[in-house]
C-alpha cells in the first residue's frame, strides 16, 4: 500500500519529492527579444528559483517550464520610485493600499516600488519606517521599499537620518510645498542635506514655493474661484523653477547629491540642465501624466478637471515638449508615476466648494509603462533601451538596487516582462486594477502590453490572470549612493 512504501522508502522519496519542487521552479524563457538599457538581443532566459541564472542563446536546459517569447520584447520589470499607497493626505487616505497598488502595478509591468514612509507628528523616522512596513508585510505582491519623509528635524532626527541605511533605507524626501502640513524651511533642507551627503543618503525634494502659493491660493478663494482650475493657476511654473534652483542651490553648497521629482516645466528643468553643466550630482524626475495632458484638463466640465489636480499642476504644451526632450538627452534620469489615487466619488468631491480641499494626487502606476512606451517609443521620442533605462535601470542606480533589480543578466533577481509590442489595448477604468474609480486616460489606445510578469521568478500575471500571493513581495534593503 501507498502507507507502507512510505515507510519503507522515506529517504527516497523525499528526495524525488524536493528534486520535483526544485525542477518545477525552473523557466526558460525562449527566444524572447531582450531589452536592456544597452543592448538589444535575442537570447534565451533561463529563470533558476527567484534569479536569472544564465542568458544566452539556444540554452541547454531540461526539465523547465518553456516559455515562447519569440517575437516579443522582454523587459526588466519596472521600479516605480514614487508612490503613495495607503498614505493619509488632504483629510483623507489614498484609495490604493499594498495590495490593490501592487496588483495593478504587476498588471502594468512594474514589478518593484519605493514607497513614502511619513515622520509621523512629534515621532521619528524609525516610527514612519514601522508604520509603512506594517501596511506592506502581508499585503506586498511585487518587491517594494521605503523613502522616509521628513517632516520636523531636531538633531534626534538629523541623527536618525544617519541610522537609515543601516535599516535598507538609502534616501529621503522634503517638501518646499504644502505649507503648514508637510513643507520645511530651508535650514532644514540644509542640515539634512549635509548630513545625507556624511551618510550616502539620497535628499529628494518636492520642490515648489509653497509660502508664496499659500498666499495665492487665498487669492483666488477670496476671489471667490472655487473650481479646479484654479488650483493650477495658484501654482505658477515659476514657482516651481525658484524652488528648483534654490534646492539646488543648497545642495550644492552643502556638498550632497540631491534628486528632484515629478518636474513639470521648462523653469525647473532649465536649471536642471545648468546645475548638471557645472558638474554638480542632480538628478531629476518627471512622472508619466505630465507628458500627456495639460492645465487646461482642469477646466473639464462638471467638476471632472478635479480627476486632475496634482502638485506641481499640468502645464502647458510647451512644457511637455520641454520633458520629452529631457526625457530623450538624459537630463532627466527617471520616470515614475506619483501614484497617489482618490476616488472621484467621495474623496476629490471634498473640494467641490473649494479647490484647495480637493486631495492633491492622481493615479497611474499601472499605465505608466504603456503609455510611455506609446508615447515615448512608438511615437519615435526615445528609444527602447531608453524607455528601459528611465523605468527601471536608472532608478535602479540611484536607489542602490543595482546588481539586482533593472536589468537582465545572470545573478540578477527574476523580475520581468513578457512585453507583446503588438498588442492593442484600450485603456479604461473597466480593464485597469487600481481600486480607484477613474483613469486619466480613459479611452487611450496604446500598442504594446505586458503579458507576463515575473517577480523573483514568480509568475504574477498570465494575460488577463493574477496568479500572485499577497504576502510575497519582499522588502528590498537598498545601497548607500555612490552615483
Ligand atoms: O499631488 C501630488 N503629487 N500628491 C502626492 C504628494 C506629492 O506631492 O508627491
Ligand atoms: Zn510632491
Ligand atoms: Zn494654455
Ligand atoms: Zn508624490
Amino acid at each position: 500500500s501507498r502507507q507502507l512504501n512510505l515507510l519503507g522508502q522515506p529517504s527516497a522519496l523525499v528526495k524525488s519529492n524536493l528534486y520535483f519542487r526544485k525542477e518545477k521552479m525552473k523557466t526558460i524563457i525562449r527566444n524572447p527579444t531582450i531589452v536592456t538599457a544597452s543592448d538589444t538581443f535575442i537570447a534565451d532566459v533561463l529563470i533558476d528559483n527567484e534569479t536569472i541564472s544564465a542568458v544566452g542563446v539556444e540554452l541547454d536546459v531540461r526539465d523547465a517550464t518553456i516559455v515562447d517569447g519569440e517575437g516579443k520584447y522582454l523587459l526588466p520589470g519596472g521600479i516605480d520610485v514614487h508612490t503613495h499607497l495607503d498614505m493619509p493626505f488632504g483629510g483623507t487616505k489614498t484609495c490604493d493600499d499594498f495590495y490593490t497598488g501592487h496588483v495593478a502595478a504587476a498588471f502594468g509591468g512594474t514589478t518593484t516600488h519605493i514607497d513614502f514612509a511619513i515622520q509621523p507628528k512629534g515621532g521619528g523616522l524609525k516610527d514612519a519606517l514601522n508604520i509603512w512596513h506594517e501596511k506592506a508585510r502581508d499585503k506586498a505582491v511585487i518587491d517594494y521599499g521605503f523613502h522616509v519623509i521628513v517632516t520636523e528635524l531636531n538633531d534626534q532626527v538629523l541623527a536618525e537620518i544617519a541610522e537609515l541605511p543601516a535599516q535598507g533605507v538609502t534616501s529621503i524626501k522634503m517638501f518646499m510645498a504644502y505649507k503648514g502640513i508637510l513643507q520645511v524651511d530651508d535650514d532644514t533642507l540644509f542640515k539634512a542635506f549635509e548630513m545625507c551627503r556624511d551618510v550616502g543618503v539620497l535628499p529628494m525634494v518636492h520642490a515648489e514655493n509653497g509660502c508664496a502659493i499659500d498666499v495665492l491660493v487665498k487669492h483666488e478663494l477670496a476671489k471667490g474661484h472655487s473650481d479646479p482650475i484654479y488650483h493650477a493657476l495658484s501654482r505658477p511654473a515659476k514657482l516651481e523653477g525658484e524652488a528648483t534652483g534654490r534646492a539646488i542651490a543648497l545642495a550644492e553648497v552643502a556638498g550632497s547629491p540631491l534628486f528632484i521629482v515629478h518636474m513639470t516645466c521648462e523653469e525647473s528643468l532649465g536649471q536642471l540642465r545648468a546645475a548638471q553643466d557645472r558638474g554638480a550630482k542632480i538628478y531629476g524626475e518627471s512622472c508619466t501624466h505630465y507628458m500627456f495632458f495639460t492645465l487646461h484638463d482642469l477646466d473639464r466640465p462638471d467638476f471632472e478637471g478635479a480627476k486632475w489636480v496634482c502638485s506641481p499642476p499640468f502645464r502647458e504644451k510647451k512644457d511637455q515638449e520641454a520633458i520629452w526632450k529631457a526625457l530623450r538627452n538624459g537630463t532627466l534620469s527617471v520616470v515614475s508615476t506619483d501614484h497617489c489615487a482618490f476616488k472621484f466619488d467621495g474623496q476629490k468631491s471634498l473640494g467641490r466648494d473649494d479647490f484647495s480641499k480637493i486631495p492633491n494626487g492622481v493615479p497611474g502606476i499601472e499605465e505608466r509603462m504603456m503609455v510611455m512606451h506609446q508615447g515615448g517609443v512608438n511615437d519615435n521620442r526615445f528609444s527602447l533601451n531608453q524607455l528601459v533605462a528611465l523605468t527601471a535601470t536608472n532608478p535602479a542606480r540611484l536607489f542602490g538596487l543595482e546588481g539586482r533589480k533593472g536589468s537582465i543578466a545572470a545573478g540578477y533577481d527574476a523580475d520581468l516582462v513578457l512585453w507583446d509590442f503588438k498588442a492593442h489595448a484600450t485603456l479604461s477604468k473597466e480593464n485597469l486594477h487600481s481600486a480607484v474609480d477613474y483613469t486619466l486616460y480613459e479611452g487611450h489606445v496604446v500598442k504594446g502590453v505586458p503579458q507576463k510578469v515575473w517577480v523573483r521568478g514568480e509568475l504574477v500575471v498570465d494575460g488577463e490572470t493574477f496568479l500572485g500571493q499577497p504576502g510575497n513581495g519582499k522588502f528590498q534593503p537598498r545601497k548607500v549612493f555612490e552615483v
